[in-house]
């Protein structure tokens, strides 16, 4: 069994971009810009929006948070927004799901121009992925993508079983997988038998937030596991999808919670964000 150490990757490519961001300063006098919107008190979104900003710190973009009470309006958000789509200085806009329950996410999605959609999840990137064209993707399986990369794990002709359905994770994976020429196989919440799916694939890639959802008997021998979950059990203590002690054994390649997928995301966060800079119309 071989660990798929995401933190050193991340590490890795955020030297990379770092050097790429001095470079684009050096050469266009272009200082990558991104804008978070942080609506609510979720401590979990908080602490995103937090690893988020220092990792902006840490490359030398310019970054801002725009922290907003759960009891602001739409328009209010659609008036922010619409002033990042118009501020030259910012490549990027993310907004932080989940939303407050009276705020209609699709719209506020649908309102970020697309070229600074470094989320992935305007429905014009959406469809680009789909399509199999360049596209700003989705940072969580994108990373997902870079790991497999970067292990030599080769796609074509595997099967693939993804857990979980979600627009941010599950529907995007599928669509990055299907384009490397990969057998993909969705489950969800509905799926009548999940042990079914997953016991006959090569590869299983599982987001869910259900706590070591994925047992031992759910995975053949041999198999690469990809847990994407990260949850903070009562206790205090993280865990992923995957029940790591007892499935470990038996995989190829699996991926640990936390180090694995999570510093990922935000390495693809920064490299969207760069992509978005270096197309920057002066
Ligand atoms: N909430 C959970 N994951 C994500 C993500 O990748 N981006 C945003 N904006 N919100 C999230």
């Amino acid at each position: 069994m071989q660990l798929i150490d995401g933190k050193s990757l991340a590490n890795k490519i955020q030297t990379d971009i770092a050097t790429k961001v001095s470079k684009l300063k050096d050469e266009k006098n272009i200082t990558p810009g991104l804008a978070v919107l942080l609506i609510g008190d979720d401590p979990a979104s908080q602490a995103y929006v937090k690893m988020k900003a220092k990792a902006c710190k840490e490359v030398g973009f310019y970054s801002i948070v725009h922290e907003m009470p759960t009891t602001i309006t739409q328009d209010e958000i659609i008036s922010t927004i619409e002033m990042m789509n118009a501020n030259p200085r910012i490549d990027g806009i993310l907004v932080q799901l989940p939303l407050p329950s009276h705020i209609d996410t699709d719209k506020i999605i649908e309102i970020i121009e697309p070229k600074k959609d470094v989320d992935g999840f305007h429905p014009y990137n959406v469809g680009r992925l789909v399509a199999g064209l360049d596209s700003f993707v989705a940072c969580t399986p994108l990373g997902v993508m870079k790991m497999f990369e970067e292990y030599n794990i080769d796609l074509k002709g595997k099967d693939v079983c993804v857990v979980g359905a979600s627009n941010i994770v599950g529907k995007p994976m599928a669509s990055l997988l299907l384009n490397a020429n990969a057998t993909v196989t969705i489950t969800h919440i509905h799926t009548k038998d999940l042990a079914f799916h997953t016991k006959k694939a090569d590869i299983v890639i599982v987001g869910t937030g259900v706590p070591k959802l994925i047992k031992k008997d759910m995975i053949k021998e041999g198999a690469i596991v990809v847990d994407i979950g990260i949850i903070k059990l009562p206790d205090g203590t993280i865990t992923g999808d995957v029940d790591f002690p007892a499935v470990s054994p038996l995989c190829s390649y699996i991926t640990p919670v936390p180090g694995g997928v999570g510093p990922m995301t935000i390495a693809m966060l920064l490299s969207n964000t760069l992509k978005s800079a270096q197309k920057r119309e002066i």
